[in-house]
C-alpha cells in the first residue's frame, strides 16, 4: 500500500525551506500532497491559484507530488485523500508551541491521523514566507531563499 502524506501550509509563497522539506519527505513517503490550506489568522499576498501554480512550477513535474487546495478542516481532507499522515516542518523553538497545539487538535479531531515533523534544514532555520515577504516588500533581496520563479513573482507583486 502506498504511503501518502499531506503537507499542508499557507505557502504564501513557497520557499526553499518548503522545497527542502518536500524533497526529504519523499524519502519517507511514496507520495506527497502539498496542500494549500486556509489559515484564518494570516492575510495572503498571493491568491490560492497563484500559490498552487508557484508550487507546481517549483516541484518541476515530480510525479510523486500532487498539489491541491482546501478550505475546510485539514483532517477531513487527509481522510478523503486516503492518507493518514500530516507532514510539517519544525524550525526554531518558536514553531514548537503552535505546531504542538495543531498536532493535538488534529489528533483530537481524528485519531487515525498522525502528524510527522521533520526538522527544517539548517540553512532555512530562520526563514519563513512572512519574513521573506517583509524583506522583499521593503526592497531587500531574497534571491536564494525562494525558487527563481517565486523571486520573479515577488518582484512583480512589489512592482520592481
Ligand atoms: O503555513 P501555515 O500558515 O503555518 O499552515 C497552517 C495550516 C494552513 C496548515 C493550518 O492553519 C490548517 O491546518 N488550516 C486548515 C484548517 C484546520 O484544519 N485547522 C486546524 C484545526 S482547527
Amino acid at each position: 500500500m502506498k504511503k501518502i502524506a499531506v503537507y499542508p501550509g499557507s505557502f504564501d509563497p513557497i520557499t526553499n525551506g518548503h522545497l527542502d522539506l518536500i524533497k526529504r519527505g519523499l524519502r519517507i513517503f511514496d507520495e506527497l500532497i502539498v496542500l494549500v490550506a486556509f489559515n484564518p489568522s494570516k492575510a495572503s499576498l498571493f491568491t490560492v491559484d497563484e500559490r498552487i501554480e508557484l508550487i507546481k512550477q517549483s516541484v518541476n513535474g515530480n510525479g510523486r507530488v500532487r498539489v491541491d487546495s482546501f478550505s475546510g478542516l485539514l483532517v477531513d481532507y487527509v481522510k478523503e485523500s486516503n492518507a493518514n499522515v500530516i507532514l510539517r516542518g519544525l524550525r526554531a523553538l518558536s514553531d514548537f508551541e503552535y505546531e504542538f497545539q495543531m498536532a493535538l487538535i488534529n489528533r483530537r479531531l481524528n485519531r487515525d491521523v498522525e502528524t510527522v515533523f521533520l526538522m527544517t534544514g539548517y540553512k532555512w532555520f530562520y526563514t519563513s514566507s512572512n519574513i521573506i515577504k517583509e524583506a522583499a516588500g521593503l526592497g531587500g533581496s531574497v534571491k536564494g531563499l525562494v525558487p527563481d520563479i517565486v523571486y520573479q513573482k515577488l518582484q512583480e507583486k512589489y512592482n520592481r
